[in-house]
């Protein structure tokens, strides 16, 4: 798979958008101010599986953080469930809470219930058993590139 240049100039804040790479989903997110701060909650990450990305083969080195991106608002995923392979969709919103009382946005996967919050976080007692994969990428200017 040869590397995919995305323009990003027009991802507005909280929108997300869907690349190919490799004949898979590549999930763009431009994250808001909020879902940022969320992201570090602890009563968020006190339900997650794997909240620092500990498990190394599911980003590189570069998204190994919190927030499992290069850029804080710029979220780069594969959009392929770890359990088997679905595509998770999108579920930003906040209120109404629509899978649990403290669901602060994120992926759901309607194949068999994973949750995933806005870093690719997997929540505990899914069926999914790591993080959403952070494919290797590149920003400069306004163009992510996906692959290497
Ligand atoms: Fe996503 Fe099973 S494939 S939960």
């Amino acid at each position: 798979g040869a590397p995919v240049d995305v323009d990003i100039s027009t991802l507005e804040s909280g929108e997300m958008r869907i690349a190919e790479w490799r004949g898979k989903p590549i999930f763009i997110v431009r994250r808001t101010e909020t879902m940022i701060e969320n992201l570090r909650k602890d009563e968020l990450t006190s339900r997650l599986a794997d909240p620092e990305s500990e498990v190394a083969s599911q980003q590189p080195e570069y998204a190994q953080n919190t927030l499992r991106s290069r850029a804080e608002d710029l979220l780069v995923l594969e959009g392929v469930c770890t359990h088997l392979g679905c595509s998770p969709q999108f579920r930003p919103e906040v209120e109404p809470q629509p899978f649990d009382a403290n669901w602060m946005g994120g992926f759901f996967c309607p194949c068999h219930g994973s949750r995933f919050d806005l870093a690719g976080r997997v929540y505990k007692g899914v069926p999914a058993p790591t993080n959403l994969v952070v494919p290797p990428h590149v920003v400069q200017g306004s163009v992510l590139t996906v692959g290497e």
